[in-house]
């Protein structure tokens, strides 16, 4: 962000007036985390706030300011933040040990709970993180077809390491980014998921395709979102060619519906990359999928087949603390009673925050599904109606492709100035916790937003 950007401006100044120790904070923050943060995502400037509480949908700062949070653990607190039953759990498991280094019986009832909510995890394998299991899908599936390339489409995000780190936020022509190797990058076609066409002509071009990788949900959790028929052509395309499908639900899972994209869409993946919600708010991941292709990592199947397993360890696989929150979480979700809650509450906060942006004249529009909400601040300027915006025809270019970080930062800004906490697409993530009190007051707390960036010439009308 340029120093013009924060110069002469009354959001920015107000920022700073009310967080003083997060200033401090950030100071001796720099001095030992490269840009005082842990996360890409969580760059703010200024400077990022440094929470120290957080419960049900609200979080509090070193200041004692109180935030309505929609960063949710970056999507992992469904439940909202020190849900009882989750912390029931894991206080109950931190007494009885946090790392057993042996099978224990909570891993099993964790997959077994997976199972149940999505129908086509025939088996499941725990990794640490989401990235870790979007690795961990690419090399079941190559292994499995004995093919290298896998085809990804521009805008969708599936972690951070290497076969996956081009096209996401940058290099949408698909170079491979610093530090990657180009041979990575190399063996990934990108294309377009604005319609299906350009995937089937890929898929009868090359005969080396072994995956198909995708936010079912449209780019950044819908962002960008998916052409209707999309999934289920594609699930005819892959399934007729044996290239394998592979759904990241890492975001949609548990949260799009009880059993995520899949069981929302009816279109069962041959393999689905989980993380956040699966873990209940803690560290964790999953790979969950038909046992065929899971089974190259069973030791007796391979060696009865002949062939050589698919090897997988990780010191924090199915840790015992986060089997005990997962457990917990996905016994709530499995009621369906947080999933209509926060729906209620995203429809509740979407159409909210759409009046305002139509009383206020200003032509931003904000959309999204179920408990997912996305901010466009319309870059380039169209002609919209807040109340009646088809986020679907302006496809990845218009969307994701046209982001203005100068704009989103300063949103931000205003809207900690309001006492809301949003991620910075601009947009967040909802909780069955964020009750009628939480969304009025973040509903208010955009029409103050909105009014600031106004009067600061922020905002088309
Ligand atoms: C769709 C998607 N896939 C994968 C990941 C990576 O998960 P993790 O941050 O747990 O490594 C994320 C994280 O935000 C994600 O949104």
């Amino acid at each position: 962000m340029t120093d013009t950007f924060l110069a002469n401006s009354a959001v920015i100044n107000d920022f700073r007036n009310k967080t003083p120790g997060s200033a401090r904070l950030h100071a001796a923050a720099s001095d030992v985390l490269p840009s005082g943060i842990a996360h890409d995502s969580r760059m703010l400037s200024p400077y990022p706030i440094y929470v120290d509480r957080a419960a049900g949908p609200y979080k509090w700062d070193v200041d004692g300011n109180e935030y309505v949070d929609y960063f949710g653990g970056h999507g992992a607190l469904l439940l909202g933040h020190s849900h009882p039953a989750i912390v029931a759990a894991v206080q109950a498991q931190v007494a009885s040990g946090t790392h057993y280094g042996s099978c224990h019986a909570l891993e099993v009832r964790w997959a077994e709970l997976i199972r149940r909510l999505m129908p086509a995890a025939e088996n499941v394998r725990f990794t640490s993180s989401g990235t870790e299991a979007s690795l961990l899908a690419l090399r079941l599936a190559r292994a499995h077809t004995g093919k290298s390339k896998v085809i990804r489409y521009i805008g969708h995000f599936h972690g951070w390491h290497d076969h996956v780190a081009a096209g996401a936020n940058s290099h949408f022509d698909g170079s491979a980014p610093i530090g990657t190797l180009a041979a990575s990058s190399d063996n990934m076609q990108f294309l377009s998921a604005d319609s299906l066409e350009p995937t089937l002509r890929a898929l009868d071009a090359n005969d080396d395709i072994a995956a198909v990788i995708l936010e079912p949900g449209g780019a950044s959790w819908g962002q960008v979102p998916l052409p209707a028929g999309f999934l289920t052509g594609l699930r005819a395309a892959t399934a007729a060619r044996g290239v394998v499908l592979i759904f990241d639900e890492v975001v949609t899972g548990f949260r799009l519906s009880t059993g995520g994209a899949q069981t929302r869409d009816g279109v069962a993946p041959d393999l689905t990359v989980l993380g956040k919600i699966v873990a209940g708010g803690l560290p964790g991941g999953a790979v969950a999928g038909k046992r065929a292709i899971l089974e190259q990592l069973d030791f007796a199947r391979m060696k009865a087949m002949g062939r050589e397993k698919v090897a997988h360890q990780g010191t924090f696989n199915a840790n015992p603390l986060a089997a005990a929150a997962a457990v917990a979480m996905l016994e709530e979700v499995a009621t369906g009673e947080p999933n209509a809650r926060a729906d209620h509450a995203g429809h509740r906060l979407r159409t909210g925050m759409n009046q305002v942006l139509k009383e206020e004249r200003a032509a931003w529009a904000v959309y999204g599904e179920a408990s997912m909400f996305h901010i466009f601040t319309n870059p380039r300027r169209i002609a919209l109606d807040p109340m009646d915006f088809d986020a679907c025809s302006l496809g990845f270019a218009g969307l994701k492709g046209a982001k203005d970080a100068a704009t989103a930062n300063k949103l931000r800004l205003a809207m900690l100035v309001a006492g809301v906490d949003i991620m910075g697409a601009p947009g967040g993530l909802i909780s069955a916790a964020h009750d009628d009190p939480a969304i009025d007051r973040t509903i208010d707390g955009f029409r103050r937003a909105v009014r600031m960036l106004k009067t600061e010439g922020d905002i088309p009308a």
